[in-house]
């Protein structure tokens, strides 16, 4: 820890040198320059000067301040400590987008098997259970093999419709108030109802599985982690996935989905049992409803905050697919998720042990100057080659069609119905968790 403050502080006190340089009177740069302070130099003597040095630099993921705007805090990560220790947890945290890159794809010196979000690595008050992000090859090769037909370009092309007719029932909806949550009435709605329908969860079970994930997700201020009340909802969650799931075993059901699926199939030589099948689903709805309200509250404020590349998709709907990610690119909720190492390796100057946790922090990522030029500016026709909102490699997210579907519908019937939209910002609620950053509402008017 010293050794780090130490470090730390040589390249703070270079900031605050620089400041100081400039407030120097003529006379006493000369005194500075050319007589460095000598032991034998009486005090009264020594140039009285005052310089306020740079904050020393230090992230913790759960602080008020990364909670309230990461993105300061991940433009220093990025610059003076790309690899960056946090002794709190004994983990380390990869800010630049070339190295979260590569580390996604090496699955030599790394295990998701010991799960991937804070609550299982950093505060671990959350146990890892069978899901398709916590599993290692050959596992995990198996089971995503099996299931990514349900996620094909083809497989989802029937999905076009049911999402467009989702988005119009719940605008025609709000039409009538003139006003909608963005979040509650709308997004929320529509993702969770997809992750059933691609899941194979009854539709009708939607807003059950919509309040369930909502509550896994509340986090309260200043408690680092998940709730009990979080862990709570998780447990019932779980309870109707194993029902569901053994009764479709007694019922012999046909269907083609992903729920008959894990009751067929045999992940290294062995049959799923009902609680891994659960937890299996638990991930499908969870990862499938969780994120995309978040993404698309994020994008409708950002067009909003830009008219004219508001009245752009508006003019041009051609042009949505790419906004739709240049606002998950420009602000992505995900914070982090986690491996832990398995192998000591170095990452730059910085060796990391067996068992230390490893962050990836895809928003600091995404903004990273070495990847995209002016990282900061919102540009919705700007090319986007490589993009880490969805990760990469063999975790990379299996639901990417699912996702991009969902951002282009919505924001097709958004601004086709309703595209002068105002935001209610005096109303609106941001969202408190670990590692998930977001409104909770986003009301609109129109
Ligand atoms: C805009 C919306 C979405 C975003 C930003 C997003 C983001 C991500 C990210 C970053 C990962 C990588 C996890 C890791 O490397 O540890 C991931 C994995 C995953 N996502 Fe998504 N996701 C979205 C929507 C969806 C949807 C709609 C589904 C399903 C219907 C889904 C299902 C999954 C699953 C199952 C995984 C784990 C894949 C694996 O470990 O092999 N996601 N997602």
């Amino acid at each position: 820890m010293i050794a780090r403050m130490l470090k730390d502080r040589t390249a703070i006190v270079g900031i605050g040198e620089t400041a100081f340089a400039k407030r120097l009177e003529p006379s006493e740069k000369r005194l500075a320059c050319a007589a460095p302070r000598r032991r034998d130099r009486p005090a009264s003597l020594a140039p009285r000067l005052s310089y306020i040095p740079a904050p020393m630099l230090h992230y913790d993921p759960f602080s008020t301040e990364v909670m309230r705007d990461p993105y300061p805090v991940y433009a220093r990560l990025r610059e003076e400590a790309p690899v960056y220790y946090l002794e709190e947890y004994d983990a380390w945290a990869l800010s630049r987008f070339e190295d979260v890159w590569n580390a996604s794809m090496d699955n030599k010196h790394f295990t998701c098997a010991k799960g991937t979000t804070s609550a299982h690595v950093l505060t671990k008050v959350q146990q890892v259970t069978p899901m398709l992000n916590n599993m290692d090859p050959p596992e995990h090769t198996q089971l995503r093999s099996a299931v990514r037909r349900f996620f094909s370009p083809q497989a989802l092309r029937s999905l076009e419709p049911t999402i467009r007719s989702l988005a119009t029932a719940c605008l025609d909806r709000a039409a009538l108030r003139g006003e909608c949550d963005v979040m509650a009435d709308f997004a929320s709605q529509i993702s969770v109802k997809v992750a059933c329908v691609v899941t194979g969860v009854p539709l009708e079970d939607g807003d059950l599985m919509n309040s369930l994930v909502w509550r896994f997700f509340a986090r309260k201020p200043g408690h680092a982690g998940m709730t009990p009340e979080g862990l709570q909802a998780m447990q019932e969650l779980f309870a109707y996935l194993v029902n569901l799931s053994h009764a479709r075993r007694r019922a012999g059901s046909g269907a083609d989905d992903i729920v008959n699926l894990l009751n067929q199939i045999e992940i290294g030589g062995k049959k799923l049992d009902d609680a891994s099948i659960a937890s299996h689903l638990a991930m499908f709805i969870i990862g499938g409803s969780e994120t995309f309200p978040k993404v698309f509250a994020n994008d409708i404020l950002l067009l909003a905050q830009h008219p004219d590349q508001r009245a752009q998709c508006a003019r041009d709907p051609a042009l949505i697919p790419n906004a739709f990610l240049e606002g998950l690119r420009y602000l992505m909720p995900t914070q982090f998720l986690c491996r832990v190492v398995t192998r000591e390796l170095q990452i730059r100057d910085k060796t990391l042990r067996p068992g230390q946790p490893l962050l990836f922090l895809y928003p600091s990522a995404n903004r990273d100057p070495r990847e995209f030029r002016n990282p900061d500016v919102f540009d919705i026709q700007r090319s986007i080659p490589r993009l880490l909102s969805f990760g990469q490699g063999t975790h990379s997210c299996i639901g990417l069609h699912v996702a991009k579907m969902e951002g282009k519908v919505c924001l097709e019937e958004t601004l086709r119905r309703i595209p002068d939209y105002e935001l209610q910002m005096d109303r609106a609620e941001r969202l408190v968790t670990d590692f998930v950053q977001g409104f909770a509402k986003l009301p609109i008017r129109f």
